[in-house]
């Protein structure tokens, strides 16, 4: 099963048996001084931090010339952290290649999709499929890991770091060629899947086969999908050599690279099963306070690819980051919020970028644990108070985080859904997907991210809200769903389109809708809104998009009033004999409706949120093992009300014992635990 580490490989328990929750930070100390490594070293200590990133971005200190490698300095830092105590996950430094290598061979630069190649001067310029480059990534990779891999205080691998560039090249072209031919087979088989009848894009001879370049007007859509497949598969192909390379050298020792939570380029269920670790990077707006909801979507994502095991927070900011327009600081509670909140749902890790300020380079003006005015600093002060906490929560290491709703996301559906011709740009995936979410995150159940091809059986309640792109082969697992007398919850413009994204003929959603107990003929994307009348959802105005369905079986839930789509349904549920439920919503309905419909959906699976804790909504309560974690995302006081058996709970935060109305401060957060008398 994807999302499922590979039994036998190493994991994260390798480090967190250890030293417990792992708190640490990419460390550049190729930017420093020898005499700033050993304060860096005390001040980790100080600050209870037990792991460090090195080497990230180290090519061209580690490797000046091609083929002349310096170490020396490295060999002194990764003892220096190993004689401290502090764990190292040396990185792999790929991600930014020296200028000698560009310069060497210019073919190893990436070109956009309109003949522009890159320059040296930034970071992330390769060509993945460049092999001058792969070759030089793979030289310096072997050379660490010779050097390295059995060295004991490098306790997990990082390869490269946020894979996600994409290049339209000469060397891309015939990788993309050769991924094709794997997949179809033949050029018929890819003249069919692409639908190359249409505007006479026949192919005739493998070589007319390009990835999507600048075109006059719109490019074939499939050929759009299979190039976003291929470029995430190529990436990956990238981390593996580096990855087999570390195995040979360092077996036992677990192999990651830093993902992106929702990053459009990369599919994600593709890379997590060769992820010994799934690491993420998060960056919440703390300007945003709706952000949070974003972040826990991201987080219950990343524990979906890990398959329920624990993960990190790799990258994080500690206070503001450089690269929105106006870059609002975290503030000491909300450093602390945000790091908690992975904890609560399921991070055996909360790691930041960076350990220390940059001084000079590109992202000088981003936070850092010690920030450039030095420890003497309320940043700081918090970093060293979480890493006291942190070691407090020791006990919920290994744990697991209850989920009894799954909701599908899936990157080829995404990629297939938003392609630039579509009914109606306003119906967008991630918008929807975090609008069926956010009413199961105020109701605080456990909720996991998951693709269309897993296992469904573990759960009561499946949201899929907008999985556009249904290959023939998850209809039965989606169906089964009912079919066990589980709740299934579908969004608009749903099932639309098969593996080659092309339209499946018949009344939609086609594979569903005898289970939902409806059908349409006709998207409607809307000029003029229009009125539902529900009895329970109330009055609703719906603004951008409805469908043109009839019920065949089902109840209307809501039905449009007046108009052209006067009489049709916009919400059915069809309730089917052995319990189970279908339900269909063909309209993008605004955020109150759409929590009537998810909140009669659990009730309907009987899903509630943990026992014994009250809140308001935007009191975040979070169950994992046998800590439920309430975490206050208003920058307002907040009060938990307790009951349960004895009403008595423990906050293993501060140590005490709570019971009755429990003040909450802005954003502040309480991991209890029920006191048995
Ligand atoms: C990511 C990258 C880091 C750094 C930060 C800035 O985490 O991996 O190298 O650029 O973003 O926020
Ligand atoms: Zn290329």
């Amino acid at each position: 099963m994807t999302g499922t580490v590979a039994s036998g490989a190493p994991t994260l328990a390798a480090l967190t048996d250890d030293v417990g929750l792992l708190y640490g930070a990419d460390w550049n100390p190729e930017q420093w001084h020898p005499d700033v490594w050993r304060e860096d070293v005390a001040l980790m200590r100080a600050a209870g931090v037990n792991v460090v990133t090195v080497g990230v971005f180290a090519w061209a200190t580690i490797e000046p010339r091609p083929g002349r490698f310096e170490l020396d300095w490295l060999d002194r830092v990764v003892d220096l952290a190993h004689d401290s105590g502090i764990l190292v996950d040396l990185a792999t430094p790929t991600a930014s290649p020296p200028p000698w290598l560009g310069v060497l061979w210019p073919s190893s630069r990436a070109v956009t999709a309109d003949g522009v190649r890159m320059s040296h001067g930034s970071r992330n310029h390769f060509c993945p499929s460049s092999p001058h480059y792969r070759e030089r990534a793979l030289a310096v990779a072997r050379v660490l890991a010779e050097r390295y891999g059995e060295h004991p205080g490098v306790r997990m691998w990082h390869v490269g770091n946020e894979y996600g560039q994409v290049c339209w090249c000469e060397h891309c072209a015939e990788g993309f060629r050769t991924w094709l031919r794997a997949r179809h087979g033949s050029l018929d088989e890819l003249n069919r899947a692409w639908g190359t009848a249409f505007w006479s894009q026949r192919y005739d001879e493998w070589r007319e086969v390009i990835p999507p370049r600048a075109a006059p007007y719109l490019v074939n859509p499939t050929q759009v999908l299979d190039h976003r497949r291929f470029a995430s598969d190529q990436l990956l192909a990238l981390y593996l050599e580096q990855r087999d390379v570390i195995r040979e050298h360092a077996p036992g020792v677990p192999v990651t690279t830093n993902l992106m939570g929702f990053h459009h380029p990369t599919d994600y269920r593709r890379w997590a099963p060769h992820l010994d670790v799934v690491a993420d990077d998060v960056y919440g707006d703390p300007a945003d306070p709706h952000d949070v909801v974003r972040v826990a979507l991201t987080h219950d994502l990343a524990r979906g690819l890990a398959g329920g095991a624990p993960w990190v927070v790799m990258e994080q900011a500690a206070g503001a980051v450089n690269w929105r327009p106006h870059n609002v600081p975290k503030t000491s509670a909300q450093l602390r919020l945000d790091s908690l909140r992975a904890i609560a749902r399921g991070a055996d890790g909360s790691c930041f970028f960076q350990w220390r300020a940059s001084t000079a380079g590109a992202e000088r003006y981003h936070s850092a644990l010690v920030p450039h005015a030095g420890p003497d600093t309320a940043l700081h002060r918090a970093v060293v108070e979480h890493g006291a906490e942190l070691a407090r929560l020791r006990e919920v290491v290994g744990t697991r985080v209850p989920a009894r709703v799954a909701l599908v996301f899936d990157w080829p559906s995404w990629w297939a859904a938003e392609e630039p011709a579509s009914p109606s740009q306003r119906l967008r995936v991630l918008p929807q997907v975090l609008a069926y979410y956010r009413p199961l995150w105020e109701a605080g159940v456990g909720v996991d991210v998951v693709g269309p091809d897993a296992d469904l059986d573990a759960y009561d309640l499946v949201v899929a809200p907008q999985l556009h792109l249904v290959e023939d082969v998850h209809v039965a697992g989606l169906r089964r769903v009912v079919e066990r007398g589980g709740v299934l919850l579908l969004g608009p413009f749903s099932a639309v389109v098969d593996r080659d994204a092309h339209v499946r003929t018949g009344r939609f959603p086609v594979p569903f809708a005898d289970l939902v107990g409806a059908s349409g003929e006709e998207w409607v994307p809307l000029a003029d809104p229009v009125d539902l009348r529900s009895d329970l959802l109330g009055d609703v105005r719906v603004h951008d998009w409805a469908e043109r369905l009839r019920v065949e079986g089902g109840e209307a839930v809501a039905t449009v009033v007046g108009g052209d789509l006067d009489g049709c349904a916009a919400v059915v549920r069809h309730r089917h004999a052995g319990g189970g439920q279908g339900w269909y919503v063909g309209a993008l309905l605004p955020p109150d409706a759409l929590a009537g419909v998810v909140r009669a959906c659990l009730d309907a699976a009987d899903v509630t949120g943990p026992a014994g804790v009250r809140a308001a909504a935007d009191v975040e309560v979070v169950r994992r093992g046998h800590v439920t974690f309430c975490l206050n995302a208003a920058d307002r006081p907040r009060t938990v009300h307790l009951t349960g058996a004895d009403g008595v709970w423990h906050d293993l935060l501060t140590g005490a014992d709570v019971a009755g109305d429990v003040p909450l401060a802005p954003h502040g957060v309480l991991a209890l635990i029920e006191r048995t008398p």
